[in-house]
């Protein structure tokens, strides 16, 4: 097995979700935690190994994260960025202690589109869910205004739709859903591509929330505002979908 990099105590309980930095401080100096046998008060104390450590909170085993991994659902009005002049960026709805180690979006959404946001410190993972060589479904639901669509827009859709600007897109496929809502899935990720996708057939979208990225599905008990970590499964499904290798005992 290769070996991991070091890790700091503290930093690792906080990638877990255990608390803020200063709450897991508080359990270590507690005599909570143990570090291969061994109980440690020091919130410094450096885990070697972090893939070959027994990390224990409470009598219960931890499974250590080399990577923080989260999904997000992004409620109106803010941008995806980390910062931004005039508008609340998304990065402002997760506490500093998931931010460490570089955390970044993978893909954008606009500031009036709501719905699922990845964010993971693995660039290479991120690069790879956004590449199109890996062709990673993204799926939209939307409402739209204009014509209800039909069994030829779908085959449109499905032979790739030629844009406004002459730019043809990858074959998408439309399902018509209820009344005005419809849902779309790409794999690729251009700029407005969803709104442009159906102003190319004389349609405005009017709402427009992603719901999956691959195999991650949004959440239907997060609320708009709320994040949480991806779950050890959830993050298996992701290495595998995009053909990465990953240590399952530190993920
Ligand atoms: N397509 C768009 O037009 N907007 C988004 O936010 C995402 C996809």
């Amino acid at each position: 097995m290769a070996e991991s990099t070091r890790l700091r105590l503290d930093r690792a309980l906080a990638r877990l979700g255990l608390g803020t930095r200063k709450e897991v401080r508080r359990l270590i100096k507690q005599g909570r935690v143990e570090v291969d046998g061994e109980v440690i008060t020091d919130h410094g104390f450096i885990i070697s190994d972090p893939a070959a450590a027994r990390v224990v909170l409470d009598d219960e085993m931890l499974t250590l994260r080399k990577h923080t991994h989260l999904m997000l659902n992004k409620p109106e009005g803010f941008v995806t960025a980390h910062k931004d002049n005039r508008y609340p960026v998304i990065m402002d709805l997760i506490p500093p202690e998931f931010q460490a180690g570089g955390l970044t979006s993978v893909g954008r959404l606009d500031i009036d589109t709501t719905g699922l946001i990845f964010l993971t410190t693995d660039g290479e993972l991120a690069h790879r869910l956004m590449s199109p060589k890996y062709q990673v479904e993204k799926t939209y639901h939307l409402l739209y205004q204009g014509q209800p669509f039909t069994d030829i827009d779908k085959e449109q859709f499905r032979l790739g739709i030629r844009l406004e600007d002459h730019t043809v897109c990858l074959p998408a496929e439309l399902k018509i859903l209820t009344g005005n809502a419809v849902q779309l899935k790409i794999t690729e990720g251009k700029y407005h591509q969803v709104k442009r996708m159906l102003q190319a057939t004389g349609r405005e979208v009017t709402y427009l929330s992603r719901v999956s990225i691959g195999s991650l599905m949004l959440d239907p008990d997060l609320t708009e505002g709320d994040f949480r970590l991806l779950t050890r499964q959830e993050i298996l499904d992701l290495y595998h979908l995009v053909r990465l290798e990953v240590d399952s005992n530190y993920l």
